[in-house]
């Protein structure tokens, strides 16, 4: 396992003077306004969130020796002078940017502020291969793209109108695009749609998943910066959470993994794998889908079935990346070029796409190349051996460029995202046929539990923006009721039980304040 093991060791923070109330295992709990389960995008938005509005009496419980989630780095390799490089294990890209005084993902604002090295990624810097090696199927991008037009419109057409949503199989379908055994065209949808959503077309919502789409690459623009910085991409959460938490501030709870989480209409109680406890008022749970759809942590009484249904319902993706390292004076791929799309003759996203590092405006002379996997194929290669992924992603370099060209890599490692017990998976993606109304309830609080993450986001999921949005709304709602509000600014969130059918969206736009209308108005 990768990820550093997390110690015994006590709370890095100094632990805080204990107050009289106990959680019936003689283990007295510390008093808080909010607790913040969770130290990555969204739970350190949130703290930020009530901070800028005076409530500085919190606690975020941080499973992980440091914040950041799922924005996580390592070294791997060796630069020329034997220094280790560092790469990013999860969140990679700012996707959508935006321009300066217009409209601009936060993201991109903040990766800014702080100088994250970041480089453009150009989707047409790219070389098809086959088992047989180099083979031009580029054209099929122009056919795909054609279909996707069509596909987005039907997107508008369904929202519009308040039609049923397809999944998005049946969406480039109308658009005349059928890969069907064609493994070449099947690679290229591979990397028009898995690839971000990390699922295939058949089981992903057209609608949400077009949403997604258009609200961060339509609204900000239409571009992906890959960040290579060597601090670690996470350098802009560390450096954002400083501007409000001291050094070695005390609510900050690192190595802390909660392990049971009770909640009521009068307060949250939360309890870690060592006995410590806290009391909050209020309590904003950032876990991942995946923790909460694997039972990582108990939470009583046991969630309501409207809530438990969504849970159940959204799908958690896994993406992986596998990291080679060669001698760098013996590169055997095209150095000018960043990306390479093999088209496995057998399997669909075996071994698809292959990024250099080692192209102009990365780490250049790193002799670093990595290839992606997602779903299935991430769950085979997360669950066998290190030496038995070598061999086989080394077998397809050595179809793709020759035997004779492709020396052993002098290092290699992949994280396996499926199996961590703090993420369950990368990063979440909409069914087909889940409404809105299912996912507000994936959202919803339950007594004074509140939910924020990249999951709960309904135009954002599977983004770090979508968890920066979430976990500032969040704060807002809950300084609002500690505030006392009795306008807007308390606003327990709406859920929906039982569901039926599907969203009429004009109807819960009015309710919710969603950003539908604001898409259109927007030019969408
Ligand atoms: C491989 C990969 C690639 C990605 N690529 C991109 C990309 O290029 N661009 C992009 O925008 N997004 C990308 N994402 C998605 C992005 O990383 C997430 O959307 C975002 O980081 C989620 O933030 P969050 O705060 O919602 O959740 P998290 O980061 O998961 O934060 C939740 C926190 O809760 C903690 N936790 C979990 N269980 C417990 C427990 N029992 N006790 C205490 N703490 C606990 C976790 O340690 C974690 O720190 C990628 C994700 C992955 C994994
Ligand atoms: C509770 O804690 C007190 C003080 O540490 C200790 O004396 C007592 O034995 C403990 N009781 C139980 C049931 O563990
Ligand atoms: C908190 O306030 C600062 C300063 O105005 C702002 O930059 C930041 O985005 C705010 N954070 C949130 C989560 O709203
Ligand atoms: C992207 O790559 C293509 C193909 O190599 C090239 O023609 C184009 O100029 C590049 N675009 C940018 C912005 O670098
Ligand atoms: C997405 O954007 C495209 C292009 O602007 C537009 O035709 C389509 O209606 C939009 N779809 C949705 C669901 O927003
Ligand atoms: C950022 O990029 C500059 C220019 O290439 C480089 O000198 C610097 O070392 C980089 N810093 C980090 C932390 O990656
Ligand atoms: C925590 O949850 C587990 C599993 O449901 C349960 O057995 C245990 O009693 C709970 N502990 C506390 C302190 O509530």
């Amino acid at each position: 396992m990768l990820y550093r093991s997390v110690t015994a060791a006590a709370l890095l923070a100094p632990s805080v003077l204990a107050s009289p109330t106990s959680n019936g295992q003689n283990h007295t709990c510390k008093k808080t306004k909010v607790a913040i389960l969770g130290g990555g995008v969204a739970g350190v938005t949130a703290a930020q969130s009530l901070s800028n509005h005076s409530i500085d009496d919190f606690v975020i419980l941080e499973y992980n020796g440091e914040i950041g989630g799922r924005v996580k780095h390592t070294t791997f390799g060796k630069d020329a002078s034997g220094k280790p490089l560092t790469v990013e294990l999860g969140a990679n890209w700012v996707q959508g940017l935006g321009t300066t005084g217009g409209p601009q993902n936060p993201i991109w604002t903040l990766a800014q502020k702080y100088g994250v090295n970041n480089t453009y990624s150009n989707y047409s810097s790219i070389l098809t291969y086959d088992e047989t090696g180099y083979s031009d199927y580029t054209s099929l991008f122009d056919d795909f793209e054609n279909a996707y037009s069509v596909t987005e419109q039907l997107a508008g057409t369904i929202l519009t109108d308040s039609l049923q949503d397809l999944n998005t199989r049946a969406g480039l379908t109308r658009g005349g695009w059928k890969p069907k055994k064609d493994m070449k065209a099947q690679a290229i949808e591979w990397w028009e749609w898995d690839w971000e959503y990390a699922y295939e077309p058949e089981v992903s919502s057209l609608l949400y998943g077009i949403v997604n789409y258009n609200t961060s690459f339509y609204q900000w623009s239409d571009e992906n910066n890959y960040v290579w910085d060597q601090r670690g991409f996470n350098t802009w959460i560390k450096n954002e959470a400083s501007t409000f938490l001291g050094k070695n501030d005390p609510r900050l709870h690192l190595n802390t993994i909660v392990t049971n989480v009770t909640y009521s209409d009068t307060g949250v109680t939360v309890t870690d794998s060592k006995g410590g406890c806290v009391e909050a008022e209020y309590a904003i749970c950032t876990f991942s889908l995946g923790v909460l759809q694997n039972d990582a942590v108990s939470f009583e009484p046991e969630f309501p079935i409207w809530k438990q249904d969504s849970i159940d319902t959204f799908d958690m993706g896994t993406y992986t990346k596998i990291f080679l390292q060669f001698p760098p004076d013996k590169v055997f791929w095209p150095k000018d070029t960043q990306y390479f799309l093999y088209a496995d003759p057998a399997e669909r996203g075996r071994y698809p796409v292959f990024q250099s590092l080692d192209a102009p405006g990365f780490l250049e002379g790193s002799g670093i190349i990595f290839v992606t996997v997602v779903h299935d194929q991430s769950y085979r290669v997360e669950g066998q051996s290190d030496e038995k992924t070598k061999d086989e992603v080394m077998a397809v370099l050595r179809d793709m460029y020759g035997a004779d060209n492709v020396p052993d890599p002098i290092d290699f490692m992949y994280p396996r995202w499926s199996l961590e017990p703090w993420a369950y998976g990368s990063y979440s993606n909409w069914p087909w046929g889940v409404t809105l109304e299912m996912h507000q309830n994936l959202r919803a609080n339950v007594g004074r539990l509140h939910f924020a993450g990249e999951a709960t986001s309904a135009e954002y999921f599977g983004f770090l923006q979508g968890a920066w949005y979430e976990g500032q709304k969040a704060g807002e709602i809950v300084a609002g009721c500690l505030k006392g509000a009795k306008d807007s600014s308390c606003v327990q969130d709406k859920h929906y039980a039982p569901l039926h059918g599907s969203t009429a969206v004009s109807e819960y736009d009015v309710q919710n304040g969603w950003t539908v209308t604001s898409f259109q108005t927007n030019g969408f």
